[in-house]
């Protein structure tokens, strides 16, 4: 009877007879279910892996092997579990299953960073629609993707799943692929709100954090993405920001997320475990991940003694209906564990392509002649090419297309003394490091190959005998830990020994070296970026990393990737390095955690340099940096022409015409930075707040970009009003290649200030020393 009650429901809310016959049918189904089934639908259907004895339900993990959790089914009431499954550069399921000959390979797209990197939301919407259709395809229901927290600090271990250091490209490329995904009908979950920034003591930390900093840098980013994409799901962080863990904060999931932004969807909790059940029920938390039994006994417990009121259970129990409703899984679609991985791969090789950012070329170095057949190839990383970071953000792909492999697809022919070394060395590294990393467990991520010492004669008979020389610069990062400074932030010595001799030797022939960056985060660059002759960033490109990369260096791609972060001089140059935990290395147990806990001033971060994050400080405290935000060269040339600017009572327009002045094809990105009048408080000298990507332009053809801001989005936030101000005055629009490289300014002028008051949440409860 009650079965048909849902079933009848959930007819009536797919096809809108709901409303039609005036009947709140979802609330029927509530009041049809028993405190228990509330519970269960709270609580996810975890896995034995996460909780053992504690795992709520039977064996739901398993309907897709790999995926990260699922809800709980109720089979009397006809819900069906639905499936979660990371990541952000592809879904991560397992690749083969007991009993079965075929396989659920996955497709390893660019790193969220290398794909803010392209400028181009209409690519990365492409890029999430590709990932969004495996989701659909491999019987998924929510891709928990993508992470959008702001590149705080170069070191934070998960920066390769985050975007960028700017809150409004963050968000723009977050919304984009959200689109994309969810264009599938599967949905999406982007994370991890908010404020996790670091991985160390990730779970426990609190992110002491001022309104302002909130506001304007790193919750702007999901604001942007849950307006204007409507993210079927958000996933709180592990942290606490301002003493309050943020799956427990009543002001952050409730009064910013759902009343002022419209959130309509549900929030779940990153992978924690039991915390304190009614007050993430309060907060508006809706489902727990991966969920155990004893947050259904606490619960249950609660609800009898009256510290948790059913009615706050049932909000929560009525959004995650709404959310099931909507899932393939409930739609009963069929999928078939087959996407099209060969038309994804080309997705990938070529959202690569322009997320390339070339950082150095002098002399026309590059694109390298065709015909080149004795290329030294050196670098461990060139014959193990890193498509993607560790941990959950890992995609367990086919295969992954190393540099050596994409040159040789290309035509190009290694220098084989050098290859067969490399090989060598890479075969006995494989072997020593194939227990130790199953030994350390992926959280803890796996060591890679060493550099091997180079010795000198050998590179002496390199230069003489080959074209050119290439070597590769490697490093990998993940979940649960952040980098170190030594051997990570900065080049091992080996790395520049290599870089040195490599140089001397070869430039000694008259014959030139290219380093090719195969990071996902930011690496020192300005002690020996003198050295080679071009650098091509290549991020972590996903499985065809070394078609993507080979594509670049012959030219049949042209690099349009710019910086979507900083590269400063030095780590410290970064004020958030005061006051980053860099030199706590793995902290993922607990052991270690209270460990560090007990230690003094461990625990917490404040986030004293407030706003001043990225090139908010470098530009406006005129601090020289290696490379600036959104620089990116080409191996064409453009002029910016004719700025204008229109404004309308509440936006401002302003469009520039870019030409192909060089030789050969190529796309830009031209970045719009808004200088603001002063006001009541400090602003930066000026912000983006706007970009846009030409056409793949032929020399001499031109295109007017037009950039569109709402003037509400000039507005800084005002701590003691509580309010985004737009202040009147004259503003200046700058249009630039990078912040360094401006091209273009006009200005306009806003009449009347506008005032926008939202709520006065989320204080610091800390006195700490903020920079003014
Ligand atoms: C990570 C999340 C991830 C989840 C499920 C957590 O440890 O922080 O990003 O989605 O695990 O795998």
């Amino acid at each position: 009877m009650k079965r048909i009650i849902v079933m009848m429901a959930v007819a009536w809310t797919i096809s809108g007879y709901a409303q039609k016959l005036g009947v709140n049918t979802l609330d029927e189904v509530i009041n049809a279910m028993t405190i228990e089934e509330k519970a269960h639908l709270l609580i996810g259907a975890s896995n034995e892996g996460f909780s053992g004895e504690g795992a709520t339900i039977g064996k739901t993990w398993n309907i897709v092997p790999g995926a990260a959790g699922t809800t709980v089914p109720n089979e009397r009431l006809g819900i069906p579990a639905t499936v979660l499954a990371d990541g952000p550069a592809g879904l991560r399921i397992a690749p083969t299953r007991p009993n079965d000959s075929s396989t659920y390979y996955c497709t390893g797209f660019p790193v969220a960073t290398m794909l803010a990197a392209t400028w181009n939301p209409t690519l990365v919407e492409s890029v999430g629609k590709a990932m969004g259709n495996e989701v659909l395809e491999y019987g998924c229901d929510v891709l928990l993707a993508p992470g959008m927290n702001i590149h705080r600090n170069p070191l934070c271990g998960r920066n390769f799943e985050y975007y960028s250091e700017d809150p409004f490209v963050a968000g723009k490329i977050a919304a984009a692929m959200v689109n994309g995904v969810q264009s599938n009908g599967v949905g999406t979950s982007i994370k991890h709100f908010a404020g996790n920034n670091q991985e160390t003591l990730r779970t426990r930390n609190d992110a002491r954090i001022s309104q302002r900093a909130l506001r304007e840098i790193y919750l702007k980013p999901f604001e942007i993405t849950v307006k204007e994409s409507h993210p079927w799901t958000v996933m709180s962080s592990y942290n606490k920001i301002n003493g309050t863990y943020t799956q427990e904060d009543y002001e952050l999931l409730t009064t910013i997320l759902r009343d002022e932004w419209g959130f309509k969807g549900i929030v779940m909790t990153d992978w924690t475990g039991t915390r304190n059940t009614a007050a993430q029920v309060h907060a508006g938390n809706d489902l727990m991940m991966p969920g155990n039994k004893e947050q259904i006994a606490d619960i249950l417990d609660k609800v009898k003694k009256g510290t948790l009121k059913e009615s706050e259970v049932n909000i929560c129990v009525k959004r995650i209906l709404e959310y099931i409703l909507q899932t393939p899984r409930f739609k009963g679609y069929k999928y078939s564990n087959k996407p099209d991985l060969k038309a994804h791969a080309s997705i990938t090789r070529n959202s690569a392509a322009e997320g390339m950012v070339l950082l150095k070329n002098d002399n026309e170095t590059l694109p390298l002649q065709a015909d080149l057949k004795n290329i030294a190839l050196f670098g461990i990383t060139s014959y193990s090419f890193i498509a993607g970071g560790t941990g959950s953000g890992d995609v367990n792909k086919a295969y992954v297309v190393d540099l050596q492999q994409g040159l040789e697809n290309a035509g190009f022919g290694i220098q084989e003394k050098t290859k067969k070394v490399y090989e060598k060395f890479l075969a006995y590294e494989n072997e020593r490091l194939e227990e130790i990393n199953i030994e350390r467990g992926w959280y803890l991520g796996p060591l890679r190959p060493r550099e091997p010492e180079m010795d000198n004669i050998f590179i002496k008979l390199r230069a003489k005998d080959s074209d050119v020389a290439i070597i590769t610069i490697g490093r990998n990062s993940g979940e649960g830990n952040d980098r170190g400074i030594k051997d990570n932030f900065e080049l091992s010595q080996t790395e520049r020994e290599l870089l040195t001799n490599v140089t001397r030797e070869f430039h000694a022939q008259g014959k030139k070296v290219v380093v090719i960056l195969n990071i996902g985060g930011v690496i020192e660059t300005a002690s020996w970026k003198y050295l080679p002759d071009a650098i091509l960033l290549a991020w972590q490109a996903g499985q065809e990393a070394g078609n993507s990369v080979a594509d670049a260096l012959k030219g049949t791609t042209n690099p349009s990737g710019k910086l979507p972060m900083t590269f400063p001089l030095d780590y410290t140059d970064h004020p958030s390095s005061r006051n980053f935990p860099a030199g706590f290395v793995s902290n993922w147990d607990d052991e270690q955690n209270t460990t560090l806990l007990n230690k003094k001033d461990i625990g917490w971060t404040n986030y004293e340099e407030d706003i001043w994050v990225g090139y908010r400080y470098f530009n406006t405290y005129n601090k020289e940096v290696s490379y600036p935000f959104g620089y990116g060269l080409s191996y064409t040339t453009f002029q910016y022409s004719d700025i204008k600017v229109k404004t309308t009572a509440s936006s401002i327009k302003v469009s520039v015409k870019v030409t192909n002045t060089g030789k050969v094809a190529g796309k830009e990105v031209a970045e719009l930075y808004v200088t603001a009048p002063a006001g009541e408080v400090k602003k930066p000298s000026c912000e983006l707040k706007g970009f846009a990507k030409t056409q793949l332009l032929e020399p001499g053809a031109s295109e007017v970009l037009v950039m569109e801001v709402k003037s509400e989005d000039l507005a800084s936030f005002n701590e003691a009003k509580s309010a985004w101000i737009t202040d009147a005055g004259h503003y200046k629009a700058l249009i630039g290649a990078s912040i360094n490289d401006i091209r273009q300014s006009t200005s306009f002028i806003i009449s009347k200030p506008q005032v926008r008051k939202v709520h006065n949440v989320l204080k610091l409860q800390e006195t700490m020393n903020r920079m003014k």
